[in-house]
């Protein structure tokens, strides 16, 4: 497994029930992951010699390495690698290349223009007659889009990215976008090129304060499924968003192993891409796993040699999954590490603490990250799955510790 996030933890925390799985090496991993091997993300050189030398089938989590071609790398080597190809993570690395993509091939998706110069961009921002959201092309950790309420932000953001390079060279080119006001879900796939099965429906929460006030993080928590997604709105993403999406790949010679995650925002009713990642979402992967009731090993080797379609359907948990990510306070600004961590041997209802922005010290845990810790609990109703996952983030202690108040609380008003 390769990363060191909360969904890395998840996956080999899932990976390793399996029967047919020896054991789960995570590179690097956190203080939370078994049989941490200490080679980077960017290391591709050493991370085929490790799975080489230990035979190892690789699933990549983070968006990164994708983008940087490790698939492609293990591919030449002859390794077992799950997830998709460079030019496929492109409908990730470069969201200008994802919505000209969309654009082609009629996948709904918020209008938009591609700008390298402010000035123009300017221009065009005060001839429209609706809210836009400026956006970098390039990867910028899920900081690079920015929301915008009137003309004197959208001239901010273009500032911010064309002219500061805030995210380098991510902001050499920018989309400007309508805003789509709506409710946002995300819908997960795994696809092995062919055909693609669903993942169970999640939301996550991102912006950093409570009632989705605040800059926008990496997720602050997620729950499975969302009612928001009910059976007949899921067979039209299903259809005419993921379907559409491997099968145009494949028209065009590209295609997509992996998971294929929809940003989805819905407007009356009707669902848009607003962004596509190549990979599972982050925390949207927690409650999403602790739901499975399948051997995700026999799924991913199955994407890998191209024959998902033999498989049988996927089985979840009827219960409904809660994960509220407990941050260092300061996320997604600059924030403290290295605070002693406690109380995980407090937590007896069942819940899992999966570890991302943290490290092991002499037997303690420190943090060692924006994003700490994910508490996911399952309950019979979505608001028991609220009541475990928070009174087991209760128990959990640090000098810096962070969280949200309300996630699940969008869901709950749907039901
Ligand atoms: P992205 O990285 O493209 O998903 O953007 C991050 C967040 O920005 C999304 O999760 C949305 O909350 C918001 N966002 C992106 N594009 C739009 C849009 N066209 N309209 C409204 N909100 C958007
Ligand atoms: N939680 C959003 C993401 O993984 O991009």
């Amino acid at each position: 497994m390769i990363g060191s996030g909360g969904r890395e933890h998840a996956l080999s925390w899932k990976l390793s029930q399996s029967n047919k799985v020896e054991t789960v090496f995570t590179a690097p991993g956190n203080g939370g992951t078994q049989n941490n091997v200490s080679i980077g993300i960017s290391d591709l050189d050493g991370l085929a010699d490790f799975a080489q030398k230990n035979n190892c089938f690789t699933v990549v989590g983070p968006e990164d390495p994708l983008a940087a071609g490790i698939v492609d790398k293990f591919n030449k080597l002859n390794l077992k690698v799950f997830g998709p190809s460079q030019k496929a993570a492109q409908l990730e690395s470069s969201k200008i290349w994802a919505k000209d993509f969309m654009k082609r091939n009629d996948i709904p998706t918020a209008r938009f223009k591609i700008f390298d110069d402010a000035q123009k961009a300017q221009e065009y921002v005060k001839s429209l007659d609706y809210n836009v959201v400026v956006k970098a092309d390039g990867l910028a950790a899920g900081k690079g889009v920015i929301v915008c309420n009137g003309n004197d932000d959208a001239i901010s953001a273009i500032q911010t990215i064309l002219v500061k390079k805030m995210f380098g060279d991510a902001g050499n080119r920018i989309i400007i976008e309508e805003r789509i006001d709506g409710i946002e879900a995300s819908y997960i796939a795994l696809s092995d090129g062919d055909v693609a099965i669903p993942m169970a429906s999640s939301q996550d929460h991102k912006r950093i304060f409570d009632d989705d006030k605040g800059p926008n993080t990496g997720g602050m928590g997620a729950y499975s499924p969302t009612p928001i997604i009910d059976d007949e709105l899921a067979k039209i993403i299903q259809e005419e968003i993921i379907e559409k999406t491997i099968n145009a790949m494949k028209n065009e010679g590209i295609p997509f192993k992996g998971f294929l995650y929809a940003g989805i925002m819905l407007r009356e009713g009707k669902p848009y891409v607003l962004e596509y990642n190549v990979r599972m979402g982050d925390p949207e992967c927690q409650p999403i796993t602790m739901r499975m009731d399948f051997d995700l090993y026999d799924y991913f080797v199955a994407c890998v040699e191209g024959k998902l379609s033999s498989l049988p359907p996927t089985s979840w948990k009827s219960q409904f999954a809660v994960c509220v990510v407990l941050a260092s306070k300061g996320y997604p600004a600059s924030y403290p590490k290295n605070d002693e961590i406690t109380g995980f041997d407090s937590i007896t209802n069942g819940a899992i603490v999966f570890h991302a922005g943290t490290k092991k010290h002499n037997d303690k845990i420190l943090s060692n990250g924006g994003r700490v810790l994910g508490v996911t609990a399952l309950g019979d109703t979505l608001d028991s799955a609220i009541t475990n996952t928070y009174n087991a983030a209760e128990q959990i202690a640090w000098s810096n510790k962070y969280l949200r108040k309300d996630i699940g609380q969008k869901g709950l008003s749907y039901i």
